[in-house]
C-alpha cells in the first residue's frame, strides 16, 4: 500500500464522517468531502489513518448518551487508530514522520473526547497517547487493540488480580472481553479463567485461554457453587456478578451507564501510549491477539453500517474500518 509520508503533500481538506445532531448512525452520520485536516497542537502528531477501530462509545456518544461531558457538535467519531505519522508538532520528542503508530486518541474516554476522531483520512493525537505499531500486526489488527486492551488492563489492575487467582469474565466474546481473558491468563497469571458467551462463541473463549466457558443461554453463573476472586463485568450485570465472588472478592464493571451494585465498582478508561508500549511484547510474541469479527472489516464508505452492526451487541471481538481513502 502506498502511504504518503511527506508533509508537503498533506492536503488542507479531507474526507471524514461527521454528525451534526444526535441520533442513530444511519440517520445522522454524513460523509463530508471537505473537512479541514486537523491543525496540530505542539504535543500532537498528524496521522494518516490506515485503519480505524470502532467501539460502543462511538454510537453511544452519537445517540447523545454523554451530552453533559461530550464536546460540542459537529463530531467526527472514532477513538482507535492505526496509521502513519505525516507531521509532528513543535514539541514532539518521540515520533517522526513515517513512524507506524497506533493508539486511542482520547485520554479520558468520556471527558470531552476529541471532535475530530479517527473516521477520517487524517487525525491528530498527543504523542503520549500513541505507541509504535507492533511489527507483527497489520494496521487492521493494530486498530482493533487500543481501547479494549487499555480497558482490560486498567480494569484488571484496579481489581488487584494477582497470579494464582481466579476470574470470571462476563461478556467474554466482545471487544473488551476477548482482551480480558487473554490478559488475565497470559499477563496477570490467573490460575483459572471462566467466561460467559452464547453457545456459538464458547469455542472462541477456550481458544483465548478460558478454562471454563459458560453458555449464558443455558446456565446462570451466579448459581454455580464455585466462586471467584475477581469478576470482570463487561455486560452490565453487577447485581448478579457480586453473587459470584468469594468473600473479599472484587467486581469491576465497565458499562458506562446504569446502576452498580456494591462492592462492584465502575471505572472509565484513561488511555496512554506507555501502557500500549508495556503490552507490545505480549502482542509481538503472539500471547495476546486481536480478535476481529468474521464480518468485522468494513470499508470507509460503510461506517454507518459498521456502527449499526456494532450496536446489535452481538459482535465477536472488534469492528475495524479499512481501507480508508
Ligand atoms: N468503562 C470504560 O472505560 C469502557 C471501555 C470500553 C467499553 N466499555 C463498555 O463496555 C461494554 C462492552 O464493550 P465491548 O467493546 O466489549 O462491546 P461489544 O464488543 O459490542 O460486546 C459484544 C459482545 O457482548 C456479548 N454479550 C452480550 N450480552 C451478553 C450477555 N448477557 N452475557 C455475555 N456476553 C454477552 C456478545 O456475545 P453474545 O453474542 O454471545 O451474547 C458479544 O460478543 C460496552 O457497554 C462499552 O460501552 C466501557
Amino acid at each position: 500500500m502506498e502511504i504518503t509520508t511527506s508533509s508537503d503533500s498533506i492536503p488542507s481538506k479531507m474526507k471524514a464522517w461527521v454528525y451534526s445532531q444526535h441520533g442513530k448512525p444511519v440517520d445522522v452520520l454524513k460523509l463530508n468531502l471537505d473537512v479541514n485536516v486537523p491543525q496540530l497542537e505542539a504535543d500532537q502528531v498528524l496521522i494518516k489513518v490506515v485503519a480505524a477501530g470502532l467501539n460502543p462509545v462511538d454510537f453511544q456518544r452519537m445517540l447523545g448518551m454523554f451530552i453533559e461531558t461530550d464536546s460540542p457538535l459537529p463530531i467526527v467519531p472514532g477513538y482507535d487508530v492505526a496509521g502513519v505519522v505525516v507531521k509532528v508538532g513543535s514539541k514532539v520528542k518521540i515520533f517522526k514522520e513515517g513512524d507506524e503508530v497506533y493508539g486511542n486518541i482520547n485520554e479520558k474516554g468520556l471527558d470531552h473526547p476529541k471532535r475530530f476522531g479517527t473516521s477520517a483520512e487524517y487525525t491528530a493525537a498527543e504523542e503520549k497517547l500513541l505507541a509504535l505499531k507492533p511489527k507483527n500486526l497489520s494496521f487492521v489488527e493494530a486498530a482493533a487493540v487500543p481501547v479494549v486492551i487499555g480497558t482490560a488492563y486498567e480494569g484488571l489492575q484496579k481489581t488487584g488480580l494477582s497470579a494464582g487467582q481466579s476470574i470470571l469474565v462476563l461478556g467474554g466474546a466482545g471487544g473488551v472481553g476477548t482482551m480480558v481473558i487473554q490478559l488475565a491468563k497470559h499477563v496477570f497469571g490467573a490460575s483459572k479463567v471462566a467466561a460467559t458467551s452464547s453457545s456459538s462463541k464458547l469455542e472462541l473463549l477456550r481458544s483465548l485461554g478460558a478454562d471454563l466457558a459458560i453458555d449464558y443461554t443455558k446456565d446462570n453463573f451466579e448459581d454455580f457453587p464455585e466462586k471467584f476472586d475477581v469478576v470482570y463485568d463487561a455486560v452490565g450485570q453487577s447485581e448478579r456478578a457480586v453473587k459470584a465472588i468469594k468473600e473479599g472478592g472484587r467486581v469491576v464493571t465497565i458499562k458506562p451507564v446504569g446502576a452498580v451494585t456494591p462492592p462492584a465498582f465502575r471505572f472509565i478508561l484513561t488511555s496512554s501510549g506507555a501502557m500500549l508500549e508495556k503490552l507490545n511484547p505480549f502482542l509481538e510474541n503472539g500471547k495476546v491477539k486481536p480478535v476481529i469479527d468474521p464480518k468485522g472489516t468494513f470499508p470507509f464508505s460503510q461506517i454507518p453500517e459498521a456502527l449499526s452492526y456494532l450496536q446489535t451487541g452481538r459482535v465477536t471481538g472488534k469492528i475495524v474500518i479499512h481501507p480508508i481513502p
